[in-house]
């Protein structure tokens, strides 16, 4: 396997940093050249000496401090929630455009940075597999979903349900608000927790739908809902599908080979043959939400929408008298719910994806990495005996419970408290950090139908985010080690 993107990180030992602080200084030389070089022959002249740096170096050694002094998530001992250190290009692209500070939203405020972001969006619809179609970058996936289903609304003239699952991102029922959209409904999962589809005809039935919003990748537990299935309900009952990809849009690129075109499905990938039918199905969709800032190896603050059709763009045009003048030039905020965005964000995944392509040899090898150590606990966990997964993991999300005394869940939520106790943002000593998962006791009683609930308390999962793709190093050295830890916690108790 190509090892290059694997490489392309600061390391979780800081292997990297000499080659950033080589590139940095590159590129500081290059933008004081470029500076002195602007117009030159003005009569200005200013003196850099009378500044007083004091009250600068009091903060920035406090910040300093600051920065190294919380929680090590850039470490594989960090397995709670969706953090990960960009990639290395990521940064410097990132810090390359933040010096000139370009902004995204007309033409004008950043020509190569909005060049850099059609390119960039062009690379997601490709990854994706839709031809033409239309998308920009947004600050995240809660702006990308809440844009998506204003234009889906705006050009629907707002008939129809709107249909997410029970497993869908909170900010589903917000956005519903916010866009005043009453007629929604959340659609149970089954053991999967994937989105019933039975039920969803169901519904469909009786109310027929604006849009069915379906995860690829569910917060909770990674869950790649049936896609195939609502496509085939989407021929039969007719309504958007919008997929809501923002963590696991990226895995597309496992099952891409070099030019971008559809691989034949292989176990090495990584994914099962459901999951990978699931993917291979996302180019017939009408939107897509997909985050470069969770599996797309950039910093915070890097969302994406995508739409198939461009009219849907039309449905949120907007136009302003004191911007937007060069109308031959793509101007983002004409249709983007928002206004101002950082050029340096674009530049950041510009030269990320150019490095580290979006298919199988690029970020997909770093994806299956993250893949396989879902599995590897998986089979780690049935071999100790110890451990149950509630769900047979689609991406690198974990859920589990341990074997109860009792019947219970009450019983198995204090299994889960006695682990999460120790390790978890809990115990500043803790040598692993997990998170939880918590289910509402309806839900619940569908995923551990044989466990009584007389108290009707939500039932507590422990959770791991296998997102970093450094697990599989000395033989998934972490994985066994994390293994090893719980195990010793349950016996010690
Ligand atoms: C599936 C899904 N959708 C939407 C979001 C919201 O994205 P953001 O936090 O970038 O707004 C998340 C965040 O974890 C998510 O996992």
């Amino acid at each position: 396997m190509n090892r290059n993107s694997f490489y392309s990180f600061i390391g979780p030992r800081g292997e990297n940093i000499p080659v950033l602080q080589e590139y940095m200084n590159k590129l500081l030389n290059v933008h004081k050249g470029w500076r002195e070089k602007s117009f030159p022959e003005d009569a200005v002249e200013l003196d850099f000496s009378h500044w007083d740096d004091s009250l600068l170096n009091k903060y920035f050694t406090e910040l300093m401090q600051k920065s190294i002094s919380g929680i090590p998530a850039f470490h594989p001992r960090y397995v709670a929630q969706m953090l990960k250190d960009p990639s290395l290009p990521a940064v410097l692209g990132y810090f390359a455009f933040i010096l000139s500070n370009p902004n995204n939203h007309a033409y004008e405020g950043g020509p190569q940075t909005t060049e850099m972001e059609m390119e960039v969006t062009d690379m997601l619809l490709a990854m994706c597999g839709i031809k033409g179609g239309w998308g920009h970058l947004t600050s995240g996936g809660s702006l990308a979903n809440t844009e998506a289903l204003w234009a889906i609304r705006d050009y629907k003239n707002n008939k129809g349900k709107v249909y997410f699952s029970e497993a869908s991102h909170y900010s589903w029922k917000r956005i519903c608000s916010i866009l005043q959209i009453n007629s929604y409904s959340e659609v149970p999962y089954d053991n999967d927790f994937h989105m019933d589809l039975n039920i969803l005809e169901e519904c469909l039935k009786k109310e027929p739908a604006m849009a069915v919003i379906v995860n690829m990748g569910s917060t909770g537990t990674g869950s790649v809902d049936n896609l195939e299935g609502v496509l085939a309900l989407r021929e039969k009952y007719g309504f958007h599908i919008h997929v809501d990809a923002a963590y696991g849009g990226f895995f597309r690129t496992t099952i891409l080979n070099d030019a971008g075109e559809l691989l034949p499905y292989s176990v090495e990938m990584g994914l099962s043959e459901y999951t990978y039918r699931q993917y291979a199905a996302l180019k017939d969709v009408d939107s897509i939400t997909i985050d470069p800032h969770k599996q797309g190896q950039m910093p915070y603050g890097a969302g994406a929408v995508l739409y198939k059709d461009e009219a849907l763009r039309t449905a949120i045009l907007n136009s302003a008298p004191y911007t937007y003048h060069m109308l031959d030039k793509p101007n983002i905020g004409m249709w983007s719910l928002e206004g101002s965005r950082p050029g340096a964000m674009a530049a950041a995944c510009w030269l990320t994806y150019k490095t580290m392509p979006l298919n199988r040899s690029g970020i997909g090898s770093l994806l299956t990495e993250t893949l396989m150590t879902a599995q590897k606990f998986t089979e780690l966990c049935a071999d100790a005996n110890n451990f149950i997964l509630a769900h047979k993991p689609d991406l690198d999300i974990t859920c589990f419970y341990l074997p109860a005394p009792e019947p219970t869940v009450r019983s198995i939520n204090k299994q889960t408290v006695k682990i999460y106790q120790t390790l978890s943002v809990e115990n500043p000593e803790a040598d692993f950090i997990l998170s939880k998962f918590v289910l509402h006791p309806e839900s619940a009683s569908r995923i551990l139908p044989g466990y009584s609930n007389s108290e009707n308390e939500d039932l507590i999962l422990l959770r791991t985010v296998f997102m970093k793709h450094w697990y599989g190093a000395n033989d998934f050295y972490y994985v066994r080690e994390l293994i090893a830890r719980m195990t010793e916690i349950t016996r010690n108790s």
